[in-house]
């Protein structure tokens, strides 16, 4: 009698197969509503789709977009090391009294911005604005005033405010910030200045920088004073909003950019004036910093800021050229901060004077793609060493482990499996610039051998691949030697 023979599939094929008819399944019932979801509509009416939508205000960082924000990235990284500056995050989720507190009631983030609800136990809570008063909480909460001190801490993530959206103006948005605690020397306003400017000009984009001293709270509420006097004496040649500021936030009467305004804002009051001796040495030690730091920057004694916490230096980060009038203060700053001496005691620390700031990142990624097109600055590519071509299921499967011990060797290896004639491939290698090729077939499988191609001259060499990383590192060394020469 014949014997029947039944093929059976290896266990491991079968186990794919299973999961494969999970992951069908997976994507009839739950890939759709994620996607699209049925309406009930009336009666004889056939049933609907939606699609959902972004919420007003958000925004997607794309794939394409990502050439954008890498070089900030990588630059933030890289300064905060070379600064020292420790890394800290905070939830994005805290307590509405930390920020009513400490960025003040009558501000625009507080009165208007702030994402505030309940949670399930009727706690108060918003999504931060900002990370200065978290950092601060956090700074008191765990004591980390106990740490060798000044305490310099950065951080990056993001932000939410309920403003109007518009161009530079998101409800969720990035900041990187870097905050110093324990030192009051003017130097460390100027450290942090070279910061900012340093986090645009390692890029290629030149900033200028605008600064002010608003002095302590006493000489702020003496030029307050002042000021509402002088506006008081003016009142008939002010706007409708201004008239409001007079009583409201008397402060803001400096950001207005009524054309009707301009004369009586022109001849303001300066706070600099009102500025107590100690608050006069300190901005001017900072200038001089700056001097010596050759870095430029424009004297503006309408900056006051929109925070309540601050004393002393503020400053704000612009791109170069940028008009002040083409828009509402602070609308086109590419990042701001300053001195907020009285903000850890404020809040339950011991006496600490600090200082810091965060620049807004799709702000900045928006002035890079400017800055590109106008041609002011380029991008760099990201650059690969070898490109790895295979043919055949029996390469491929290889190839993932020769990639594998590439990279573990630091050799940045570019392949694409999706892509199976050899010519795709080679393109592929050529668009990318590689120096060299790796090409691996059926035979050289077989053989344990691979074909290293030099992609300028063509020349092929075949090697065996247990030798392949060190060859391929010796060449790229020799070719490395050649371009510095
Ligand atoms: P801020 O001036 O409110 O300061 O924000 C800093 C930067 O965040 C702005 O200059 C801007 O680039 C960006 N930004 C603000 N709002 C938006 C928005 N709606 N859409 C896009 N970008 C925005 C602070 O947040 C302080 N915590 C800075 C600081 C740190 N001061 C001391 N330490």
């Amino acid at each position: 009698m014949p014997r029947k023979t039944v093929k059976t599939k290896p266990k491991a094929i079968k186990k794919v197969v299973k999961i494969k008819k999970e992951s069908k399944k997976l994507v009839k019932t739950v890939a759709p509503k994620v996607a699209v979801k049925e309406v009930p509509t009336e009666e004889n009416e056939k049933p609907r789709k939606i699609k959902y939508k972004l919420l007003r205000g958000m925004h997607d960082v794309l794939p394409r977009e990502e050439k954008y924000w890498k070089p900030f990235r990588e630059n933030g990284e890289k300064l905060a090391q070379q600064f020292r500056f420790k890394r800290i995050e905070t939830p994005i989720m805290e307590d509405v009294n930390l920020f009513t507190r400490s960025i003040g009631k009558g501000t625009d983030i507080v009165d208007k911005e702030m994402y505030v609800f309940e949670d399930r136990e009727k706690n108060k809570i918003c999504l931060r604005p900002e990370m200065t008063a978290s950092v601060v909480r956090s700074y008191i909460m765990h004591g980390l005033w106990n740490m060798p001190q000044p305490l310099k801490l950065w951080y990056w993530g993001p932000m939410f405010r309920h403003d109007r959206p518009q161009a530079g103006r998101y409800r969720q948005f990035n900041q990187i910030g870097f905050e110093v605690f324990g030192e009051d020397n003017p130097i460390v306003d100027a450290e942090l200045i070279l910061v900012a400017v340093n986090f645009f000009k390692d890029i290629g984009l030149p900033v200028e920088v605008r600064i002010n001293s608003i002095g302590t709270t006493d000489d702020r509420e003496k030029y307050k004073t002042a000021l509402v006097e002088y506006y008081r004496s003016k009142r008939s040649y002010l706007c409708e909003d201004c008239k409001k500021r007079i009583n409201k936030n008397p402060l803001r009467l400096l950001d207005c950019k009524a054309e009707s305004c301009r004369p009586v804002k022109d001849e303001a009051p300066q706070i600099i004036e009102w500025l107590d001796a100690n608050s006069k040495t300190h901005f001017t030690r900072v200038l001089e910093y700056l001097d010596e730091l050759e870095i430029p920057y424009v004297l503006d004694h309408t900056l006051v800021r929109g925070l309540d916490y601050y004393t002393r230096t503020v400053f704000e980060i612009f791109p170069q050229g940028n008009d002040e009038d083409d828009q509402p203060k602070g609308q086109g700053a590419l990042g701001g901060g300053g001195r907020y001496d009285l903000l850890v005691e404020q809040m339950g620390g011991k006496e600490t004077p600090a200082a810091g700031f965060a620049l807004g990142i799709e702000r900045a990624v928006s002035y890079l793609r400017e800055g590109c097109e106008k041609g002011i600055c380029s991008l760099q590519k990201d650059k690969f060493d070898v490109f790895l071509a295979q043919l055949g299921e029996m390469a491929s499967r290889r190839a993932l482990k020769i990639l594998d011990e590439l990279r573990g060797s630091s050799i940045k290896a570019d392949f694409n499996f999706s892509k199976k004639s050899l010519k795709g491939q080679l393109d592929i290698a050529n668009s990318c610039k590689v120096p060299f090729a790796l090409i691996l077939g059926q035979k050289e499988v077989q053989d344990n051998t691979i074909i290293i191609r030099d992609m300028e001259s063509g020349v092929q060499e075949i090697v065996d691949q247990k030798k392949v990383i060190k060859i391929v590192q010796r060449k790229l060394e020799k070719l490395d030697l050649q371009q510095k020469k």
